[in-house]
């Protein structure tokens, strides 16, 4: 087993104006034109929005190597252009051995405060209106879908990109609302923008899914951001890009299709045995959902881990 001193959990490099997400640092690259960003994909794990003191040693190096995977089966599909530049440790801190394997340089873009989530199964937040409303995010499906099972056609079901908290699911049409009410993205198509945004995450979710498929895995959903590229001045310009991670395990889920039976839960390629040891802590009144969580038991982190490098294994 790796060291947890092998464990990125944040980084602190000699680059401008970091941010931290709750799983990637992101940084200015001075001096580039167009301006560029650096994403290093730390070891931090959350659920329920809470991130982990514990980190999970390797999994920001597996992150990276299955978003790279589907950044390069992306671009021969040519449906748009991503962020990505290159995967090299930028000359400012070359001597980081840590970074290897774990950055990404990317265009940077302004990004769309939507996030785009197709849905090909009945699965998470979606099941959980469908059994309260019998839609999700407001789109009537059928009577009688059971938990996890394949919908008549895929969906999109956005949610607002909260910067603090946890994300809430919107109508299609109050994504386009969202957009044409902002001066900003209204300069930039609005609801036009929003439905662009709609049917390529379909497009893509189908294509992924049907790829995913025959290594033997169902992409029950997933979801992508998209932003606009910044120019040399740092303002936004009409060129769409597909931005962040993409078909990760941490984006999407993954059921292995030879266990796949609609009706129940699924076994699936993430951090669902961390999410079910945190669930059995809080039965046991020792953790309350919110920040900070618990230290993770090392089975805890072994297991989880062995989760995300047997999906990257297959994708691979
Ligand atoms: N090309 C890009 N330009 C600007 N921001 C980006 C780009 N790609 C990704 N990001 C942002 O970087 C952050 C990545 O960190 P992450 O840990 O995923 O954050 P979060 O907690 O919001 O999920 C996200 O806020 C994402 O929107
Ligand atoms: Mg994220």
């Amino acid at each position: 087993m790796m060291l947890a001193a092998d464990a990125v959990f944040s980084t602190d490099l000699p680059l401008p104006g970091r941010r931290q997400g709750k799983v990637r640092d992101v940084y200015g690259l001075p001096g580039r034109t167009p301006p560029a960003l650096l994403v290093v994909a730390t070891d931090r794990v959350s659920a329920f929005d809470v991130v982990m003191p514990t980190p999970m040693p390797g999994k920001g190096r597996l992150l990276t190597q299955i978003s790279m995977g589907w950044f390069r089966w992306l671009r021969e599909q040519d449906l748009v252009a991503d962020h990505v530049l290159s995967t090299d440790v930028p000359a400012e801190c070359l001597q980081d051995p840590a970074l290897a394997g774990r950055v990404m340089q990317c265009r940077a873009a302004r990004v769309i405060p939507i996030e785009c989530v197709a849905r090909g199964y009945l699965a998470g937040s979606g099941w959980a209106e469908y059994q309260r409303h019998g839609t999700a995010c407001s789109i009537p499906l059928p009577k009688g879908l059971r938990q996890c099972e394949r919908l008549p056609e895929p969906i999109f079901t956005p949610a607002t990109k909260a910067d603090q908290g946890h994300d809430e699911n919107i109508s299609p049409v109050q994504a386009q609302e969202a957009l044409a009410l902002d001066p900003l993205w209204s300069r930039f198509g609005g609801r036009a923008l929003a439905q662009r945004l709609e049917r390529l995450t379909l497009e893509l979710y189908v294509r992924a899914a049907e790829h995913a498929r025959s290594r033997g895995v169902i992409l029950a959903d997933t979801k992508f951001e998209f932003g606009l590229a910044l120019d040399e001045h740092g303002e936004p310009t009409d060129e769409l890009l597909i931005v962040d991670e993409v078909l990760t395990p941490d984006s999407s889920r993954y059921w292995p299709a030879d266990r796949y039976e609609a009706g129940r839960d699924q076994p699936s390629f993430d951090k669902q045995v961390l999410r079910n040891w945190l669930l059995e802590e809080v039965a046991a009144g020792r953790w309350n959902k919110e920040a900070p969580g618990p230290s993770l038991p090392d089975s805890v982190v072994e297991l989880t881990l062995e989760r995300y490098r047997e999906i990257a294994r297959i994708l691979a």
